[in-house]
Parts: structure tokens; C-alpha cells; sequence
């Protein structure tokens, strides 16, 4: 199901696709540094490609601006509310934890994020990986607004955000993840891909 949404957010997107799988391998890499036990880190996998399922309800004309009003960007932040009402009230661990993602991704860990300003462990753990992981592909990656950036810079602006946006319990996982992480951008990953990749998984689900 959480494939299906994928692929019927990447019609309103054609960024999100590559995007979303480029995050869930992050969030993978980064969760096995951590130790995550199998069963945490194939939640991780699937919920963390959900955390943009929000954007399915800002309007594409707004998230193709090249230039940002701050009536766009308060309307761009709506994604984060509107991916949580998606999953809510869901009782299998990865829709849940799907929801926990959406709702809490754009949080930072010193309280200045969005929408609801938490602090720290405050954050639910998954929400924090996820942030490190989208923001990480966000700045290699090209978009309407930006030019894409090499990865030593990209490293370079995580650790600097360490303790502020970042966890950085979470930011020195994602460092010790790097090579793993540097493989998965050599890659292209498409939702196609990871659907035949991930076939043994889904037809036992
Ligand atoms: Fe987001």
C-alpha cells in the first residue's frame, strides 16, 4: 500500500520518486549504524517513504515556484500536518511510525523546526533520522528553487547543523553511514526498482 501511495504521489511530483527511495536508503544506513534490530530497520525502510505524502495536498503550482512567497512556504509546511492526518489512527507499526515521520520530519532538535517546534527527544527517533536523510538528499539534489550541491558540501552543512537542527547522536551515525550512503547516490532508484527489490517482502505482506 505505502508503494502504491508512492507512485501516485510521484504523478503530482516527478522529483518525489528517486527522492523518497534515495531517503529510505539514508534512513536505512544511517538506522544500522545505530544498531537497529531487522524488524526496526524494515519499518524504517518502508515508513521513511512516506514522509512527503503531505505535499499530495499543496497545490503543484505552488510547489514548482521558483521563488517562495512566505504565504507559499506557510502553505508548503501544511505537508508536514497533512501527512500526518493521512496516518492517523493507524495500528500496524509501520503506518504508524509513517505518521510519526510526516508529522515530525522538519522538526529541529533545538525547538526551531516546524510545526509544532519539539525539542530533542522530544522528536520521535524516526523523525530524527528522516530529517538528516531528506535534508542530506535535498542539498545534493537540484530543485525548482536551487542548483544542486557536490556531497562534501552537503556533509559539510549537516555537521554544521549538528545540535541545532540535528540530533547529534544521529548526525555521527550518518557519518559513520557515509560509505554506505555515497553508494546509494552512484545509484538510480527508482520506485520500479525498489518494488522488484523488495518483491519477497511484499508478497509475504
Ligand atoms: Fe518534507
Amino acid at each position: 500500500m505505502i508503494l502504491r501511495f508512492a507512485i501516485a504521489a510521484e504523478y503530482k511530483d516527478s522529483e518525489i520518486g528517486c527522492h523518497i527511495i534515495r531517503v529510505s536508503d539514508y534512513s536505512m544506513a544511517i538506522a544500522r549504524s545505530l544498531n537497529f534490530s531487522p524488524k526496526k530497520l524494515k519499518i524504517i525502510r518502508f515508513a521513511s517513504i512516506m514522509h512527503d505524502i503531505g505535499k499530495i495536498g499543496i497545490p503543484s503550482a505552488v510547489l514548482h515556484k521558483k521563488d517562495f512567497t512566505s504565504k507559499d512556504y506557510d502553505r508548503i509546511k501544511e505537508h508536514t500536518k497533512i501527512g500526518g492526518r493521512i496516518f492517523s489512527g493507524s495500528l500496524s507499526p509501520i503506518l504508524k511510525v509513517a505518521g510519526e515521520i510526516a508529522l515530525y520530519h522538519h522538526e529541529w532538535y533545538d525547538g526551531s523546526g516546524y510545526p509544532f517546534g519539539l525539542k530533542a527527544r522530544k522528536i520521535p527517533l524516526y523523525a530524527r533520522i528522516v530529517a538528516i536523510a531528506d535534508a542530506f538528499d535535498v542539498i545534493v539534489s537540484e530543485r525548482s528553487y536551487k542548483k544542486s550541491e557536490t556531497i562534501d558540501k552537503a556533509i559539510e552543512v549537516i555537521k554544521r547543523r549538528k545540535g541545532t537542527q540535528f540530533d547529534p547522536g544521529i548526525v555521527d551515525a550518518f557519518i559513520k553511514a557515509l560509505p554506505s550512503i555515497r553508494e546509494t547516490l552512484k545509484a538510480t532508484h527508482t520506485i520500479d526498482d525498489f518494488l522488484k527489490e523488495n518483491k519477497r517482502f511484499l508478497r509475504k505482506a
